[in-house]
This record gives C-alpha cells, sequence and structure tokens, in this order.
C-alpha cells in the first residue's frame, strides 16, 4: 500500500501520454504552446508502463490516461492492452475532448477500457466553438454517442464560465440524465495558461442554478473522489468538483505522470521529480524511490481555497501537461 507523508492512501495515478490537444479550450490551452515538448523527450509506452508497473506493484489500482487530448498519441490503444493485460481487473479510464472517439471507442473498448471522462461544455455549436476555438460540437456528441454504443463507462465534466456558458448547466444535466449518464461540474481553476478574461463559478453558483429547477439533496464524496455528490427527487445524481471548498483535499489519493516522465504530487504547486532516467536504464528500484520521495512530500491541501492565494504559489505548469 501507498501512504503519503499526511497519512493519506494513494491508489490512483493519472499518466499524461501527450500534452498536445486538438482544441484551444479558453480554460486550459487558449494558444498553441510556444513550443511543444520535443519527441524525443516523450516518454515511450513501455518506459512509462515500466513505472506503472512499480506503482501498480505497490498498491495502484487505478489509473487514468489523459493529455492534452490522449487519442492523438499513436497506437494508444496498445499501451491500455499492456495496462490491462498486466492488471485486467485495474479501473482503467481515460478523458478525452470526444473529439476523435468516433473512429476510435470500439478499439479502445476491446483493448481494456472501462471508463471515459469526456469533457462538454456547451450543447450550442457557437458556444462549444467559442470555448474550444473550433468547431467541435457536431464530432464530440458523435463522439459520445458511439462510446455509449460500444458499451464504455461514460462521466461528463463541464466547466461552467460565466457569461459564457453559465445559462447551459440545467440543458448539459438534461442531456446527460436522458441518455443516464453522470454530469459532472467543476469550478474553473484558475491557472497561468488560460484565457485571464474568464471568470468561473463557484461551487454554490453553480448549485443555484441547479435549485432553479430541481430540490436537490447533499450525498457527500464518494470515497476519494474529489466529486462532491447530490441527488434530484427523481433520483439522478450529478457531481460537483469544487477545489475550491478547503477539505476538497482531506482524502487526496492521486499522483500525476507527465509524458516526459515528472511526477507531480500535486496539480496546484510546481513541485515535481522525473523518473525519466530511471525508467530509461530500467531501474525499477530507481523509480521506487522516486516514487518514494514524492509521496512523502505531497503537499496537505491546494490553495485554492484562500481568499487571496498568492499568485507566486500557484503552479507555471500548465493542465494540459497533467490532464487536469
Ligand atoms: N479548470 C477546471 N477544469 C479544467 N480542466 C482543464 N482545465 C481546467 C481548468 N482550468 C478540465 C476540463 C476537462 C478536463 C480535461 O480538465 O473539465 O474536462
Ligand atoms: Fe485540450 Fe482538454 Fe485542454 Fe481542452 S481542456 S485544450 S480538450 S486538453
Amino acid at each position: 500500500m501507498l501512504i503519503d507523508g499526511h497519512g493519506r492512501t494513494v491508489n490512483y495515478l493519472r499518466v499524461s501520454v501527450t500534452e498536445r490537444c486538438n482544441f484551444r479550450c479558453q480554460y486550459c490551452m487558449p494558444e498553441k504552446p510556444f513550443s511543444w515538448v520535443p519527441k524525443e523527450n516523450l516518454l515511450s509506452f513501455e518506459e512509462l508502463f515500466l513505472f506503472m508497473k512499480v506503482a501498480m506493484d505497490e498498491g495502484v489500482n487505478k489509473i487514468r490516461i489523459t493529455g492534452g487530448e490522449p487519442l492523438l498519441r499513436e497506437d494508444l490503444d496498445t499501451f491500455i492492452k499492456m495496462i490491462h493485460d498486466y492488471k485486467p481487473d485495474i479501473d482503467l479510464a481515460l478523458t478525452t475532448n470526444a473529439y476523435l472517439l468516433p473512429q476510435t471507442a470500439q478499439r479502445l473498448k476491446d483493448a481494456g477500457l472501462k471508463r471515459l471522462n469526456i469533457s462538454l461544455d456547451s450543447l450550442k455549436p457557437e458556444v462549444a466553438h467559442k470555448i474550444a476555438q473550433k468547431d467541435v460540437l457536431g464530432p464530440v456528441l458523435k463522439g459520445i454517442d458511439k462510446a455509449l454504443e460500444v458499451g464504455l463507462g461514460v462521466k461528463i465534466n463541464m466547466v461552467p464560465l460565466k457569461g459564457i456558458n453559465d445559462d447551459e448547466i440545467l440543458d448539459i444535466m438534461d442531456y446527460c440524465k436522458e441518455r443516464n449518464i453522470k454530469v459532472r461540474f467543476i469550478e474553473y481553476m484558475e491557472n497561468r495558461h488560460a484565457n485571464v478574461e474568464l471568470k468561473g463559478m463557484h461551487g454554490r453558483e453553480i448549485l443555484a442554478k441547479v435549485k432553479e429547477r430541481h430540490t436537490i439533496h447533499a450525498l457527500g464524496r464518494e470515497g476519494a473522489s474529489p466529486s462532491f455528490n447530490y441527488e434530484l427527487d427523481d433520483g439522478y445524481q450529478f457531481g460537483l468538483i469544487d477545489p475550491h471548498k478547503h477539505d476538497f483535499c482531506e482524502n487526496c489519493n492521486r499522483i500525476r505522470l507527465t509524458a516526459e516522465g515528472n511526477l507531480i504530487p500535486c496539480l496546484y504547486f510546481d513541485e515535481a521529480m522525473s523518473i525519466a532516467k530511471s525508467v530509461k536504464a530500467g531501474d525499477v528500484q530507481g523509480a521506487a524511490d522516486v516514487l518514494a520521495k514524492v509521496l512523502k512530500d505531497k503537499p496537505k491541501e491546494n490553495r485554492w481555497s484562500e481568499d487571496n492565494p498568492n499568485e507566486e504559489d500557484i503552479s507555471t505548469r500548465a493542465f494540459y501537461e497533467t490532464g487536469g
């Protein structure tokens, strides 16, 4: 079992396979970065997998593949199959913008993928275009249908932004309800790469919108999930991911690995340690040592909850390096 310096069990590893993305979401990657990570700095699937085996052997039983947009990485289904074959009962999920799902969903499912989290911020073509800065809605909706059709579990993520898509909270909820899938509203997290003009909605403002039409019952956090769950009178459940709330980090169970091999204990802070050298040398013990050190130093909590967080503390790392 992996236990961090604050006594929390860590059983969840998020692995970013590329920072590249085919969208330019205003809250994540409003502009193409000055340069992408050079190809030679990306870890191969074998190298990533060497570390993942160490983590799985020591107690990680949940893995999420992220990006950028992970479906841009070639042969992703081969990587998924490697993980699945090593531990068939692992909770294996992927976060995607769904754009490439129409042509990939079946292969992902066949490779052993169980679940998808899909970003859907609007059901209006022009608003979806405004957020992702590309005409994306058609393929995204097709991608969601395809994922459901092949039998992948689906959850929807929506980031409500003031004056942009805040009037669609109930519509997105209805869309999800009709398909019997869960929606999770995510508070916009301030970061140095996002469009500076964006204003996110606080969890209580999001809930107020839902309450305009529904009675809601608080269910609480489900285990170590960052999502606080609510139920409507008709039994439909949705989630709110509220990193600005001070108890958000209490049960944090996760660490993140970037495509270059940086192991990140907390999204909020810059701190990271590289496993690249160890995995390139096939040094299993070296990788295990880095993992132990990162766990020991994992911060107790982020600082989004503070009223006036010190700008300097916020990580310079982009969300597209870590997949949120
Ligand atoms: N704030 C909140 N959520 C974000 N994501 C990316 N950037 C941000 C941000 N600044 C989330 C999106 C997307 C997932 C990949 O990461 O919800 O679904
Ligand atoms: Fe790409 Fe996802 Fe970032 Fe949007 S949020 S730019 S889809 S990585």
